[in-house]
């Protein structure tokens, strides 16, 4: 969506997969703390989005959404400004269909009037969601909004959240400034893997303005593992998706935030080309032995070689999968190890990579060759 947004894909912190409706205006205001505090928020992580269940069950009497006053007793513009002073942006939630899908009013029908709610607050960032629907097509709920964004004159970034119904990727990019290819993540291998999978059809489509979103993160929920994390968040780096933080920021493992913080791997997410990685091969029973791949400014490339076999394997990237002639002198980067491994690759490079892991990389071929 051409809002001047979203030049690179969004980053920041949702409050649901960890807290689900358990949210509070404390937990919000604590977690804009920790983000400056851990240093995560100068690292680009700069929007704290709020997920479902921020609502009063009804509407007030003159038809307006309100917060539910037990838990944001001070209401969310009070939370905007706390924010904002601190240099981040608030994001707010709601759902394109007559109730949330936690069951609080939804804005379908009331699109400008909930727009001009958000903006008088200073809300920043609106995820819309898909429950309660009414039976009606995507393409006809979420325009709307986005035109009653567009007409508050505030400048809101757009996250569509229609679960990948009806292909988004095919109509959403004049719509939103991103788009869930996918049902909801879960805190698993197997959910995570087949995500990631779902997701690669549509790398085409995203671009600046406009990105694939295949959920949020999982890093620090407990449910994968040490390794399985840096996978996760490796691979949603490569593919250009948002890097919404779905963890308890405030009580952080060091493993978590050593994860959440690679300078290198944010840094191919947020590089200025914007090309979304791809799987580019995979090898072994099922094609557990992969290689992701994407282009990056400067003429480097960014690779992902990720074993999603149950034993480690040597995996290796070719450069003719890249579209390099094999030839080509080759320095390349490990970006978790932040050292550089090989001077001058010629044809392929693989190392051995654990069960489950992966290994990143930035390959940047010699200029010299090309001048030759
Ligand atoms: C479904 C969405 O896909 C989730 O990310 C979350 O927003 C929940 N709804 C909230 O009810």
């Amino acid at each position: 969506l051409a809002n001047g947004l979203a030049q690179t894909p969004q980053m920041g912190w949702n409050s649901w997969n960890f807290f689900a409706c358990n949210i509070n205006e404390t937990l919000i205001k604590e977690t804009a703390d920790a983000l400056i505090s851990t240093g995560l928020a100068d690292l680009g992580y700069n929007y704290v989005n709020i997920d479902d269940c921020w609502e009063a069950l009804t509407r007030d009497i003159k038809g307006r959404l309100v917060p539910e006053s037990k838990s944001f007793p001070s209401g969310i513009k009070a939370l905007a400004d706390y924010v904002h002073e601190k240099g981040l942006k608030l994001g707010i939630y709601s759902s394109a269909g007559v109730f949330t899908c936690q069951v609080r009013p939804g804005s379908l029908f009331h699109e400008n009037d909930d727009a001009a709610t958000w903006a008088s607050w200073g809300v920043d960032y609106l995820k819309y969601d898909n429950c309660f629907n009414l039976g009606i097509k995507p393409i006809d709920r979420y325009p709307p909004m986005r035109d009653a964004l567009n007409s508050t004159g505030r400048k809101i970034f757009y996250s569509l959240c229609e679960w990948g119904e009806d292909d988004p990727a095919l109509w959403a990019g004049n719509v939103g400034n991103s788009w869930r290819t996918t049902d909801d993540i879960n805190d698993t291998w197997a959910s995570m893997t087949s995500i990631a999978d779902l997701n690669d059809k549509w790398a085409a489509y995203a671009g600046p303005g406009g990105w694939n979103d295949p959920d949020m993160l999982e890093v620090g929920n407990g449910g994968m593992t040490y390794l399985e994390y840096r996978s996760h968040f490796s691979i949603w780096a490569l593919v250009k998706a948002p890097l919404l933080i779905g963890c308890d920021v405030r009580n952080m493992t060091a493993e978590t935030f050593e994860i959440l913080s690679n300078k290198e791997v944010i840094a191919v997410n947020q590089d200025p080309l914007g090309i979304q990685g791809r799987k580019v091969n995979a090898t072994g029973t099922d094609g557990c032995l992969q290689v992701w791949a994407g282009p990056l400014s400067g003429n480097r490339f960014a690779v992902v070689l990720w074993n999603r076999c149950s034993k480690a394997e040597t995996i290796k990237v070719s450069w003719d999968s890249l579209g390099l002639e094999s030839s080509t002198n080759v320095s390349v980067r490990d970006l978790w190890k932040h050292k550089d491994v090989v001077a001058d690759a010629v044809a392929s490079f693989g190392v051995p990579v654990d069960a489950h892991s992966c290994e990143m990389f930035v390959l940047t071929p010699k200029l010299s060759h090309f001048r030759a």
